[in-house]
């Protein structure tokens, strides 16, 4: 497949309408020239009660980093859900291990990877931003942190995810063999009726991945990010190629100069398959991004990736635009 670049940026330039008009802007005249967008909420895949329910905290007057901290727990506590949270599919020793990242609409933000027995790690990386001085706490550091803070150790291995992970380590299939259905990683984005961002991302991870792997979820910057003058992105899919290329922080930085929210997630997009030519045909990564003006973005590797919006008073599943079209 031939891998067309897009020339958005340069284009930008050349007619003036973009990056460099945009950086000449203070900080603070673009924050005022901005009218206030209108609310929003967009979550990866199929997570409809999340986004409803991030959605009904935001109709109440709730803030972004509420609602997207609401909307997060709901799949956290889903048993069904096989990729975030109580349920979640373990790694290839049978543990549950949790990563989760959030972050609010003033720059703040925290973060738990490798973490166990927690039901709902999105609370804890909000409990890390909120009461210490750090980013991110890791593994048995985080589970201690949490408990300090008053959350209850749970048995997170359903029966249901035990049987699978069996089965699993019956076939020895190749280390790394992904599909759709282990990575379901929730991201979440939302404007407030104030006109200010916030962002969550949260998952178990790749299922059967080596114990002690941490993706892309709790990193600030890959996983997820919002800059509040800008807009935020959150990921889903196979972590390692979201880490190595910041996806989110990538696709927040490209809005900031210019590109709209669906063009900086094709460009992140394409900064994976350009990277790795010969392996992006076999992962799935989508991207999600939405803008200060309260317009939207959504792209993946491949068909499949779709997320929920809710805006406007609509809830709907939307399937995302894809790079590998036949
Ligand atoms: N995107 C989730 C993970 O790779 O862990």
């Amino acid at each position: 497949m031939k891998i067309k670049r897009r020339k958005f940026l340069r284009n930008s330039v050349v007619t003036g309408t973009g990056m460099l008009g945009y950086h000449n802007l203070s900080a603070k005249s673009r924050l005022l020239e901005q009218p206030v967008p209108h609310p929003i909420v967009m979550a990866t895949w199929d997570n409809s009660p999340a986004v409803d329910t991030a959605w009904k905290v935001i109709a109440a007057g709730g803030n972004a980093l509420d609602a997207v901290e609401a909307g997060a727990r709901v799949p956290e506590k889903d048993p069904l859900d096989k990729s975030v949270g109580y349920g979640g599919l373990p790694d290839e020793s049978g543990v549950v291990t949790l990563d989760a990242c959030i972050m609010d609409h003033q720059g703040n933000a925290g973060s738990v990877t490798f973490l166990q027995h927690i039901m709902h790690p999105i609370s804890v990386a909000r409990k890390v931003m909120e009461e210490t001085p750090h980013v991110m706490l890791s593994g048995q550091g985080a589970l201690d942190f949490a408990l300090e803070q008053g959350f209850r150790k749970e048995k997170l291995l359903t029966e249901d995810s035990k049987k699978a992970w069996e089965a699993w380590s019956k076939q020895k299939k190749p280390f790394g063999e992904t599909n759709f259905e282990n990575h379901d990683t929730i991201g979440i984005l939302a404007i407030d009726k104030q006109g200010n961002i916030a962002g969550a991302c949260t998952t178990s991870g790749m299922a059967y991945k080596k114990h002690g792997r941490v993706g892309d979820s709790p990193i600030i910057g890959a996983g997820m990010y919002v800059d509040n003058e800008v807009g935020g992105a959150c990921a889903t899919g196979v972590g390692e190629y979201v880490m190595k290329t910041l996806g989110s922080f990538l696709i927040v930085e490209l809005m900031r100069q210019g590109a709209s929210p669906q063009q900086a997630c094709e460009e992140a997009i394409e900064r994976i398959v350009t990277r790795h030519p010969r392996r992006f045909k076999d992962f799935q990564v989508g991207y999600l991004a939405i803008n200060k003006q309260g317009q939207k973005g959504a792209y993946g590797t491949e068909k499949g990736f779709e997320y929920t919006l809710s805006q406007n008073g609509s809830l709907r599943l939307n399937p995302a635009d894809y790079f590998l079209k036949k």
